[in-house]
């Protein structure tokens, strides 16, 4: 049945990402969905150095056949500490599951950081979303160059942290937050009003066979990319977890946006290791309100994941 045709304008986003299999498949659904105007998209490092994340992303547009979306190249390196990579997760490309060509689009020549504040002074305050799926560098390099924009960001959807989850990189932090900390440190306390989707979350949307051969049932060039990223990127967790797939992390903030009735959570308070060795990058999450710490991000718990994968499936198969 044909939707109803939309009155509703398009949702402005920025996506910010460090593709990464995952991320790919996150900027996909934006791509297919009527309902997300992708204002722009900047690469940031983190599961691969920069020049691939930005080559990546061009790479995504171009297998979505999107390419007038403008991408641009973010931060190379964390604000305090020197780059820590996945390619034990994502392979040596980061997008590693199938070959694709060289892109033939090119980066936009203003710098990420730049583009995004200039996005949020040029938009009306409110009107844009900003959904990150990497390492926080570039919206802390932003808030810090330009504090005006802080308050004029609509919302911060991010992918990262973790609460009953834990760590995936070390015992205590998730990856994003862990390459990072002082930039995570610097968005939580900037007063933007965040959602926070974590490894609690995205650790129950997991790729099971069912769920990864749909991908392979589309017959397209863009069901055989989908399908081969997630048949690489989910061998890490699967053989570190034991469980029946690969959590599918980033996709879960572009699912936000559409249907954030698939989700349940708190707002509580969300502060970020920065000091310790031992837990550098760890979420303390106040979930259970033991504390006076003010509340400052809308904290994910639970997800319908039969109808996340039913949601992606259905956007991604538009392309
Ligand atoms: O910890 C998972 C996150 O780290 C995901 O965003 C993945 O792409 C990596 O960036
Ligand atoms: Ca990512």
């Amino acid at each position: 049945m044909s939707e109803a045709a939309s009155t509703v304008a398009p949702r402005k986003i920025i996506i910010d990402t460090d593709p990464g299999q995952d991320d790919a498949m996150a900027i996909l659904l934006a791509l297919a969905s009527p309902e997300i105007e992708v204002l722009g998209i900047t690469a940031v490092a983190g599961n691969v150095p920069l020049w691939r994340t930005a080559e990546n992303a061009l790479k995504v547009c171009e297998v979505a056949g999107k390419r007038d979306v403008k991408v641009f190249a973010g931060c190379e390196k964390p604000m305090a500490h020197s780059l820590i990579t996945a390619e034990h997760v994502h392979g040596k490309t980061g997008l590693d599951g199938i070959e694709l060509p060289q892109p033939t689009m090119a980066l936009q020549e203003q710098s990420g950081v730049d583009f995004i504040i200039e996005t949020l002074r040029n938009e009306p305050a409110g009107a844009v979303t900003l959904c990150t799926l990497g390492p926080l560098t570039n919206i802390a390099t932003a808030f810090e160059k330009a504090p005006d924009i802080v308050e004029r960001v609509g919302q911060v959807v991010m992918m990262g942290g973790a609460y009953f989850e834990v760590g995936n990189i070390t015992p205590a932090a998730e990856f994003n937050i862990y390459v990072d900390p002082e930039a995570a440190d610097i968005v939580f306390k900037s007063g933007a009003d965040l959602v926070v989707m974590p490894l609690d979350v995205t650790h129950k949307a997991l790729v099971t066979k069912p769920r990864l051969e749909a991908f392979g049932a589309f017959g397209t060039h863009v069901g055989e990319a989908c399908k081969g990223w997630l048949d690489f990127f989910e061998r890490f967790d699967v053989e570190k977890y034991g469980s029946e797939g690969g959590p599918l992390h980033d996709p879960t903030v572009i699912a936000y946006l559409i249907a954030p009735e698939l989700f349940k959570g708190r707002h509580i308070n969300v502060e970020i290791e920065t000091q310790s060795d031992l837990t550098r990058g760890m979420t303390v999450a106040d979930w259970w309100g033991v504390t006076d710490r003010p509340a400052n991000a809308h904290f994910l718990g639970d997800i319908d994941a039969d109808g996340f994968f039913t949601l992606l499936t259905e956007r991604i198969a538009r392309l």
